[in-house]
């Protein structure tokens, strides 16, 4: 049981460890039962830190559920008055300058369910040490600044574990006694102790040697359980794309002799970053056509590119403190979503990317930005660093950093880029560095933009344009505001850059300035500011914020006539999506209004119209009309609605896409048609477009209950050669309501031995609008349900609660019953999964009263559970707070 109350860390409370580590040995006797971890520290006094006292400093080691068994200093056995002994923590008081300290500690593999420090999977060892979990493992300085040179030795029995992988080079490997082996490995480069990894498995791998820019010839090396070896080969062709983009794009290259990626069923995150040894959730590894879809595929690419840019950005240049982490998982996933968009290369395959992020954004950032949880890109305080990797972090840490690109343009960025490296190779560092290397490299002052990284809250631009036809001139005002956050009840207004084009009546863009640019960037530093712009001919539509210039809300007076406009005619191909959606969307929130009403529900022809122009335009990509006619999902109208109604909602959004089903029902059936795919499957983005658009077209025909369509998903699930084709099938069957028990049955029979597709199989069940409560509790009762593991956890829990809204808010508050007991079943298992699980519940305030009330006693009954961590602690006491 928890004996300390939960303690909240303060960025501002900052300050240099007292002692920092040279050299780090360690020795592994690996047994899932009993591992002895041997571990030998040379340390030396910080002379940077305050702490140095006469006759020495406090030298303060964490450690986290292990058994101290011996403990030296400079060669001398220190006894137990000698040490002090903390729940999570070893110190030693008034130390010498310079210690060599050897910890000789035992944990148990095998019970750690958690997956945080050195863990079992199907029978297996793998570790996780970011950002807490080294502790786990040995006593040591477990804090990012703290960066040190790693030896290990690895022994364990050959038969059970025949690889054994450890950080940097293989230096030496044999045979020991009773059938176990050993392998010692040696990482040259420094690093803090959440990037140590290890791994002992069965495992199988493929490998290649790859020639670096430099002409260096590199082993590289994806490892998997045996059985895998037919779903390695996008990951590996993703990782070579990924080392030669670095090179190419930012002259960065590998500074190893080799590279692996270890791939794991049981993982709490997508993958991790850890020296020359990344660790992978299988999900974002293993892929082939038959079991893989176009959306995994391009997960693969991006999490193996993510994973190998943290190399550069978060390896060689590494935090100072986990309150930076932005400083890290920002700009890395700034770079991976740039890698993903130059992959495809094509300005309407950009685009397509771009619409995605603008889509995560609005779905998950912005509504954290707006709820209990909200925190800025850089966080001031937290009680569990677990809880803040977050899409507040990532995503919009990313969009920071593209605001620096969009506001140095990409020659400049590229030189604060070069800058940083060269001022901070083998440091760690802060949010502040980084800006400070971009200021310097651009002879620029971004003071002001450092707000972004210190105010949380989405920030409102609102925008007004005045045409005067005597001056030929177009005034716009754009102002701005951000509403309050916990702690901070009020903002500075942000540095923001809005770029803005004018569309002329004819839809061509008319030219802005002198030079004819037709898209410019304009700056807002100011609560209010005006922007002018001469020689316009005729009264312009305004594009603003084009390529999603800045992560904002926008306002702007737009009538339908301006939104069918930009519709048609925009060329930026992100606003041209914007256009459709803010015409879907203002219809949703009236038939949401009518529907709560209970009014009889009707959808005007013009925005049908427009939806058929686009749908019959065959100048555009396939991926870009899939897109263009995607509806906002449910939970980013639930988003536009002072009190939200998930019933009004659903019923709404389903009327719309019923209406434009049984309308357009030509023109769907010959999308769905034109865009069949002949031929050998490949994941590229043309070919992920078409079958994109079709399985769209698929869906809606599905959701008009027509019953020919009905057929065709049957005859397309049987017929599929791909999993895309196949899931896509089966889902719009379950999805519609049309009795598909034969097709789940089929689709179980066939993939139950592949564990991913399990997940799917589940996933697509929980997110049927026909499954309620009740069905999941019997899902969990199916022999392939397990809560211990996190795909297979997630796959139905979060898809219920997430996903699946109309029942998760079921009136009666059983689904937010189910919640509760969850909660804390995940809780006694794993809390970092537990905690994400319990942030379903951040924006219940927003509901009515009735919900509102039920949902208040789940989240008191989990706050009142014993024995709760301070994960899920922290983020129901922050959901319950004023
Ligand atoms: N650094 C990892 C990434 O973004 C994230 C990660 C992986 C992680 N595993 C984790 C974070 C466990 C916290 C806990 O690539
Ligand atoms: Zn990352």
């Amino acid at each position: 049981m928890r004996t300390d109350s939960p303690q909240t860390i303060f960025r501002k409370d900052y300050t240099p460890p007292s002692y920092l580590v040279e050299t780090v040995e360690l020795g592994f006797d690996l047994d899932p039962a009993r591992t002895i971890v041997a571990n030998r520290i040379t340390l030396r006094h910080n002379p940077d830190s305050p702490s140095a006292g006469k006759g020495g400093a406090d030298l303060v080691l964490h450690g986290e559920d292990i058994e101290l068994v011996a403990l030296r200093m400079n060669g001398v056995a220190l006894n137990p008055g000698q040490y002090i002994l903390g729940t999570n923590t070893l110190t030693i008081k008034k130390a010498p300058l310079n210690v060599v300290l050897e910890i000789e500690t035992i944990c148990v593999p095998e019970n750690n369910t958690t997956l945080s420090g050195l863990y079992v999977s199907n029978g297996s060892f793998y570790t996780q040490c970011e950002a807490e979990g080294f502790r786990r493992i040995t006593y040591f300085p477990d804090r990012p600044d703290v960066m040190a040179k790693y030896t290990v030795m690895l022994r364990a029995d050959k038969e059970k574990y025949p690889v054994l992988l450890s950080n940097g080079n293989l230096v030496e490997e044999g045979d020991l006694d009773d059938g176990r082996h050993y392998a010692k490995w040696e990482d040259p480069f420094k690093k803090p102790s959440y990037l140590f990894a290890l791994v002992a498995a069965k495992l199988v791998c493929q490998e290649e040697k790859f020639k670096l820019a430099d002409g260096r010839d590199v082993l590289l090396q994806v490892w998997v359980e045996e059985g895998n070896l037919d779903k390695t080969d996008y990951a590996m062709q993703s990782l070579k794309n990924s080392i030669r983009w670095d090179e190419e794009r930012w002259g960065l290259e590998l500074d190893l002799d080799r590279f692996m990626i270890v791939a794991v069923g049981d993982f709490n995150m997508g993958a991790m970053e850890n020296k020359g040894l990344n660790i992978f959730n299988t999900k974002f590894v293993l892929a082939n056509p038959a079991t893989a879809t176009d959306v995994d595929y391009a997960g693969i690419e991006a999490v193996v590119g993510h994973e190998y840019f943290h190399n550069w950005t978060g390896n060689r240049v590494t935090c100072r403190d986990w309150f930076q982490l932005s400083l890290k998982e920002g700009l890395t996933v700034f770079r991976d979503q740039e890698f993903s968009a130059d992959m495809i290369g094509t300005a309407s395959g950009r685009a397509v990317t771009r619409i995605d992020q603008v889509r995560t954004l609005r779905q998950a950032q912005f509504p954290e930005d707006s709820g209990p949880m909200a925190h800025p890109v850089r966080p001031d305080s937290f009680v569990e660093i677990n809880n803040f990797y977050t899409v507040t972090v990532y995503e919009k840490g990313a969009e920071v950093v593209r605001m620096y690109q969009t506001l140095l343009g990409r020659e400049g960025f590229r030189k604060g880029m070069d800058l940083y490296f060269q001022r901070h190779d083998g440091q760690a560092v802060t949010c502040d560095d980084f800006r400070a290397a971009m200021e310097s490299a651009n002879g620029r002052d971004l003071t002001q933009f450092e707000r972004w990284y210190s105010q949380a809250g989405t920030p409102i631009l609102t925008a007004k344009g005045e045409y005067d036809a005597d001056a030929r001139r177009y005034v716009l005002t754009l102002a701005q505001r951000c509403p309050p956050t916990p702690g901070q009840p009020e903002k500075q207004p942000f540095h923001i850059p809005v770029a803005v084009g004018l569309l002329g009546p004819l839809g061509a863009d008319l030219p802005l300035n002198q030079a004819g640019d037709t898209t410019v960037v304009l700056e807002l530093t100011e609560a209010e500011q005006t922007f002018t712009f001469d020689g316009i001919g005729a009264v312009p539509v305004p594009s603003l914020l084009r390529d999603f210039s800045a992560p904002v809300i926008l306002e702007y007076p737009y009538s339908d006539e301006d939104l069918l406009h930009l519709f048609r005619h925009d060329s930026d191909p992100v606003n041209r999506w914007e256009a459709g959606q803010r015409l879907a969307m203002s219809r949703l929130l009236k038939l949401t209004a009518a529907a709560q009403r209970g009014e009889e529900l009707e959808l005007d022809y013009t925005f049908i119209a427009a939806q058929r122009a686009l749908l019959l335009d065959d100048t555009l990509d396939a991926a870009f009309r899939e897109q263009a006619l995607i509806l906002p999902s449910e939970s980013v109208i639930a988003d536009q609605m002072e009190v939200v109604d998930p019933h009004a909602i659903h019923t709404a959004r389903q009327f719309m896409r019923r209406t434009i089903a049984s309308v357009l029902r030509t023109e769907l059936l010959n999308a769905y048609a034109a865009n069949q795919i002949t031929g050998p499957y490949s994941p590229d983005a043309v070919s992920a477009g078409k079958r994109g658009l079709k399985n769209l077209a698929l869906a809606y025909l599905l959701a008009g209950k027509d019953g020919h369509a009905v057929n065709m998903a049957r005859r397309q699930f049987e017929e599929a050669t791909n999993m895309t084709d196949r899931a896509a099938a089966l889902t719009a069957l379950i999805h519609s309501g049309a009795d598909a028990s034969e097709q789940l049955q089929a689709f179980y029979d066939q993939f139950k031995g592949e564990a991913l597709v399990v997940d799917k199989w589940f996933a697509m069940q929980a997110s049927a609008p026909t499954t309620d409560v009740a069905h999941v509790r019997e899902l969990m009762g199916h022999p392939a349900f397990t809560l211990k593991t996190p795909n297979r956890a997630r796959s139905l829990l979060f898809s219920f609660a997430n996903a699946n809204p109309s029942q998760f808010h079921a009136h009666d508050g059983s689904g937010y019953e189910f919640w509760a007991e969850h909660v804390i079943k995940l809780d006694a298992l794993n809390p970092q999964v537990a905690s994400r699980f319990a942030r379903s519940m951040d924006r219940w305030r927003r509901y009515p009263p009735a919900l509102q009330e039920h949902m208040r006693r789940a989240l008191e009954k989990v706050a009142g559970a014993t024995k709760l961590s301070n994960d899920v602690m922290e983020v129901v006491s922050k959901a319950l707070a004023n």
